[in-house]
């Protein structure tokens, strides 16, 4: 298949005003994406990481530099770049299949096809007998669920994701992963995932990027190959070829401002 570049981050530069002086959050970041790639970012607590992703949703500009989207200047954040934050953004006046069908809405779909999406989309998220249910009848896990449903079901060019698996406990995070990777190998989404988690980076994508402390720079971009085959996930992330990864990742963790690790 021919790898398409859809993004492209070229010298971006985040400079936040304050009271008395200014916060520089982001430092020459320089990514490019390819379409059905899926990127983890990793990196120290405040180091932009957010910010970046915000950059490239389009809800902050970059003080310089640009990002660039199929060719063209992201100015404003647009369906083509949906965000899954920490928490699950559901509306809770809304139920399941209203709360996914909502950019449907947006867009002037007509009932049936709306309906007809939605199913489609409860099913591949796992939550196709729970559409009727309002958001705080479902487990932590399953709102996240719906709410990668509600951007997906967009068909965004890019899914942006900070943190989605932050809030949940272990074993539904697990599971969660495993989800996610089976929706990836399902829609082909280019996906770029935020995490705290160096083997859940490693394990769902096939790129990681490590971020320095504030200013975040790109200090690694370390290929990540195991989303790209099936099997039993402990068996993956117990494998010698996988701790050499993470342990690599590690060391630029630990030592942010070498090019190579000790
Ligand atoms: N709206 C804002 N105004 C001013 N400073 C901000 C704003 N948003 C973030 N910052 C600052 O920019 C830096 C980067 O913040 P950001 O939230 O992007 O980091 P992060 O890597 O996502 O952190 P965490 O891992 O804790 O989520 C921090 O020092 C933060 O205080
Ligand atoms: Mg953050």
């Amino acid at each position: 298949m021919a790898s398409t570049s859809i993004l492209n981050l070229r010298q971006v530069e985040l400079t936040y005003p304050s009271r008395d002086n200014v916060v520089q959050a982001l430092a020459d970041i320089s990514i490019n994406v390819t379409a059905g790639e899926f990127i983890c970012i990793v990196g120290p607590s405040g180091c932009g990481k957010t910010s970046l992703l915000k950059i490239i949703a389009g809800f902050v500009q970059p003080s310089d530099g640009e990002v660039l989207m199929d060719g063209r200047r992201i100015t404003e954040p647009a369906a083509d770049r949906g965000m899954v934050f920490q928490q699950p953004a559901l509306y809770p006046w809304l139920n399941v299949a209203e709360n996914v069908a909502f950019g449907l809405r947006m867009r002037g779909l007509s009932g049936r096809e709306r309906v007809k999406r939605v199913d489609t989309m409860l099913d591949l998220v796992g939550l196709h007998d729970f559409g009727r249910r309002a958001p705080y009848e479902l487990s932590g896990g399953m709102q996240q669920r719906a709410a990668i449903a509600r951007v997906l079901i967009n068909e965004p060019r890019v899914m942006l994701m900070d943190e989605p698996f932050g809030a949940l406990d272990a074993l539904t995070r697990e599971h969660m992963q495993e989800e996610l990777l089976k929706i990836w190998r399902a829609t082909h989404t280019t996906i770029i995932l935020i995490t705290h988690s160096v083997e859940e980076a490693i394990y769902l994508g096939t790129r990681t990027l490590v971020m320095s402390p504030r200013p975040g720079r790109i200090v690694a971009d370390i290929p990540t190959p195991f989303s790209r085959e099936a099997g039993e996930s402990r068996a993956i992330k117990s494998r010698a070829d996988f701790i050499a990864i993470r342990e690599n990742v590690l060391a630029y963790i630990w030592r942010p401002s070498a090019q190579q690790p000790a």
